[in-house]
């Protein structure tokens, strides 16, 4: 894969409901790396899968969940229940974590996880981004397609090489770590108190 492809900020989606479907893609397949990979590329694939977890997830909850909330029929009750799946999600993710890729529930976790992550994914593209496409222009979905573009730069999970120190590491840590300094490095690009 090439790595516009693989790399939440440089993917060429400009519609923000075209590129959170990709991305989703991109997790279906860093899920199957994991199960593949065995020793210690099995923590490195898991590692690389906690990474884009906490940046798709803390962008879509910062740009896209509050712009849902205002423009859908029933958009409190769309963005709650995604929100409440992605609660489910992160509570594993983060025993995950806690007992490494050595623990011999492991896969079994991963599994679970799985099926929790890909179920809300596909609660998203079914509850919520098909009204967004329906109920937004196709600039405003652009408009959020380069906010989350720029929220997803700010925390790579590919640091570039030479880039390293000019963008801080903020995906280091637990989950709940990163997503809370991804939420707030995008807090404050938006301006919003943290
Ligand atoms: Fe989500
Ligand atoms: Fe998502």
């Amino acid at each position: 894969m090439t790595e516009h492809r693989t790399v939440p900020e440089l993917m060429e989606e400009n519609d923000v409901v075209d590129l959170l479907i990709r991305q989703h893609a991109l997790i279906r397949d860093m899920f199957d790396e994991v199960e593949k990979a065995s020793g210690a590329e099995r923590g490195e694939a898991f590692q690389r899968l906690v990474r884009m977890l906490a940046v798709h997830e803390t962008a879509e909850e910062e740009i896209v969940h509050p712009y849902a909330r205002r423009k859908l029929e029933g958009g409190d009750a769309v963005v709650d229940d995604r929100l409440a799946e992605e609660h489910e999600a992160k509570k594993l993710l983060m025993e995950m974590d806690k007992a490494g890729p050595e623990d011999s529930r492991f896969m079994t976790n991963l599994a679970v996880l799985r099926a929790s992550v890909l179920a809300h994914a596909r609660s998203e593209e079914r509850y919520e981004f098909t009204q967004l496409r329906a109920r937004t222009s196709q600039t405003e979905r652009r408009a959020m397609a380069a906010g989350l573009k720029a929220a997803e730069a700010m925390a790579p999970t590919h640091p570039h090489p030479g880039v390293e120190s000019a963008t801080k590491n903020l995906l280091i840590g637990t989950p709940v770590a990163m997503m809370d300094r991804v939420r707030d490095a995008i807090r404050n690009a938006m301006g919003k108190d943290g």
